[in-house]
């Protein structure tokens, strides 16, 4: 899987034409009164890989629940294709959604269902008219598209950590989506298992030509992954709380001199030099 390219600095994929995803000034309050996100602003284009970092608890989770539409933003708004996804009817938010894969952090594979039932599942909630069997073929395909057609009959609690992972990227990929959403896809995973699904996760995204907005606080994740990233601030951030520190792409990062960028990139570094 090392045939991966490096992606594109600074341009992304393709800066070109309207955003994919619009987030403009966004704020969250959540009624316990915690304020999580303020001023939030970033666009992500068609094709790009967008990386949304930040340390433990300072509201990426929040934000991508934000952007899927799942929780209502105290203020700003978000443009999915030009569309405000917070002030849409639920179907219109479901026709979104079928354009949006999502990958969660826990995997969110159903147990009770085998690995080929799982992946088959967004197909066979959006083609309900299409024979069975097409389907079952289409999920096999998705299968072996993250090397699991072996395992097709096995449930989730019969596979390793990296293989649920793959699993969920099949899922989330079914319906070759424009956009896929990703918190932590490689959390739990060693070093060498993270890189592969890294590099898999950017083959699949371009191969069906989607754009991806991934939340990590693995640095080495960034540094393989990324066009462009922000920073969130958290606790330790002072006046940058749930703010926007820096955006740009991995060289801006490499070469920011901001207090804030430097702690973040040191701290997460560990044995991944800046080189
Ligand atoms: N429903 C809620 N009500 C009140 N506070 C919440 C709620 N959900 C999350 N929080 C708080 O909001 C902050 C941001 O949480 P969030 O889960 O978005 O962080 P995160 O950056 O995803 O963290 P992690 O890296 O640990 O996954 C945390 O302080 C959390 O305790
Ligand atoms: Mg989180």
């Amino acid at each position: 899987m090392s045939e991966v390219a490096e992606p594109e600095e600074t341009t992304g994929a393709g800066q070109t034409g309207l955003p994919i995803l619009e987030v403009a000034d966004l704020g969250l309050t959540y009624p316990n009164g915690r304020e999580v996100l303020n001023g939030v602003s970033f666009q992500v284009f068609a094709e790009e890989t967008f990386v949304i970092l930040g340390g433990s608890g300072c509201g990426k989770s929040t934000l991508l629940n934000i952007l899927i539409g799942v929780l209502q933003p105290s203020c700003g708004r978000v443009r999915v294709t030009g569309q405000d996804i917070h002030r849409l009817h639920p179907a219109e938010l479901k026709s979104i959604h079928l354009q949006c894969g999502m990958l969660f952090q826990s995997g969110a594979l159903i147990e009770s269902l085998s690995l080929l039932e799982n992946v088959g599942l967004p197909l066979r909630q959006h083609y309900r008219r299409v024979a069975g069997d097409v389907l079952e073929e289409t999920a096999r395909l998705k299968l072996r598209m993250v090397g699991l057609e072996d395992h097709a009959d096995k449930r989730p609690s019969g596979i390793s950590g990296g293989m649920k992972k793959r699993a969920a990227l099949a899922r989330a990929l079914a319906l070759d989506p424009l956009l896929v959403f990703a918190d932590e896809p490689t959390s739990g995973l060693d070093p060498v298992s993270t890189q592969e699904i890294d590099d898999l996760f950017i083959r699949l995204t371009r191969r069906i030509g989607a754009a991806a907005v991934v939340v990590t606080h693995d640095i080495a994740s960034f540094f393989r992954i990324a066009n462009r990233a922000i920073l969130l601030g958290g606790e330790r951030d002072g006046e940058y709380r749930g703010r926007v520190i820096m955006q740009g792409s991995r060289d801006d990062f490499r070469a920011s001199s901001h207090p804030a960028v430097q702690r973040f990139l040191n701290t997460s570094l560990g044995a991944h030099p800046l080189s």
